[in-house]
């Protein structure tokens, strides 16, 4: 009889770059205060990858070759690698493929995907599809985004919001049940009028009236797609606690897409969820869209032990959002 393969995490990394934009540097900036910024969102400070020549694949590689180091990986083995990202390298090739060719890992596919803030858990619940299929035994999953290359800094409604970052998992055959084990994903694609980016793509590619028009940054429009977040996000989770049997006594961890800490309140809330058991660092990284959940595990990778139960929700552009079940495996 064949046993029942499942997809564990079985290694973590992540990276955000050295320089920080505090609240008090955007109060020079923009028409805004410490005050608001951290009471409205909770963010006090995020991280800015500087210099030219660099972009989201620098975020990429670092985090992934932590995990390699951790996990003793020689790239070599690796088999395929998804970034979910929405700043890629460049329209193509994929920044997947930027990242495997400076890693050295030669023998791998990959492809980038699209899906904002909930990329990471539409990357996470593919790369897990090609292990339980037996096809692939090490995939790579990032989530990455260099925000500051599509945020307005004069824009005080979105540039106190977003920071840059990386965050990579190792997916594994297991055989004992730990892993990924639900996913409820979902998609609206009626919610682009509300957060989007309006140029660069091939409805109104770049031009002198497109940069003029300030249409390759993010437009948001903040309030609507925060109503949509908190209950979507929250009704996510728990209809994956409900389908799964979960009780809130049931669950560990928490670890929410980190785009606002009243919008993790009101999910957590939802599920039933003290504070404890909720992983947040908006405080300190601000929103880093596809790299929020990863930079989260990396930060309580310590704390998690094994046979935890972990609920990963997200919510964004798309609209896209989900909800994902992981039994931790180490
Ligand atoms: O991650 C992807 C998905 N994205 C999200 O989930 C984000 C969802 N949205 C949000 O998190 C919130 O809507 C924001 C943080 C973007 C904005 O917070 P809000 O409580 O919805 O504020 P608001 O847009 O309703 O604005 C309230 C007031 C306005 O002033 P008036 O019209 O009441 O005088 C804004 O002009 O706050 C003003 N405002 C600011 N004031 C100081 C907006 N941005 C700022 C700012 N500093 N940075």
């Amino acid at each position: 009889m064949s046993q029942k393969i499942t997809a564990a995490i079985t290694a973590i990394g992540g990276f955000v770059p050295e320089d920080k934009l505090t609240n008090a540097d955007l109060e020079k900036m923009v028409d805004t205060n410490d005050e608001w910024i951290k009471t409205r969102t909770g963010v006090e400070e995020r991280r800015i990858l500087k210099g030219t020549g660099k972009a989201t694949s620098d975020l990429c590689i670092p985090a992934v070759l932590e995990l390699c180091k951790k996990r003793n990986l020689d790239p070599l083995e690796i088999d395929c690698l998804i970034v979910a990202t929405v700043t890629p390298d460049m329209y193509f090739p994929a920044t997947a493929n930027i990242v495997c060719d400076k890693i050295g890992a030669k023998n791998a596919w990959g492809y980038d995907m699209s899906a904002a803030c909930c990329g990471f858990l539409y990357a996470l619940t593919t790369g897990a599809m090609y292990i339980e299929s037996g096809r692939y035994k090490k995939i790579i999953i990032v989530g990455s985004d260099k925000m500051s290359a599509i945020v307005d800094y004069s824009d005080r409604s979105t540039c106190v919001i977003f920071g840059d970052g990386a965050g990579a998992v190792l997916l594994e055959p297991n055989y004992e049940g730990f892993g990924i084990l639900d996913s409820i994903l979902k998609s609206d694609g009626s919610g682009k009028n509300y957060l989007h980016m309006k140029g660069g793509g091939s409805l109104k590619p770049a031009s002198y009236e497109t940069v003029a028009n300030k249409d390759h940054y993010i437009f948001q429009e903040g309030q609507t797609v925060f109503k949509y977040a908190v209950s979507r996000m929250a009704d996510v989770s728990a209809e994956l606690m409900e389908k799964n049997n979960l009780k809130s006594e049931d669950i560990a961890w928490l670890v929410p897409h980190q785009a606002n800490k009243r919008i993790i309140d009101a999910t957590a809330k939802r599920m039933g969820l003290s504070n404890e058991k909720v992983m947040i660092n908006i405080h300190r990284y601000g929103n880093t869209t596809a790299a929020t959940i990863p930079l989260c595990l990396c930060d309580w990778e310590s704390q998690l032990k094994k046979g935890d139960n972990l609920v990963l929700a997200a919510f964004g552009g798309g609209f896209t959002w989900g909800a994902t079940w992981v039994k931790w495996g180490y």
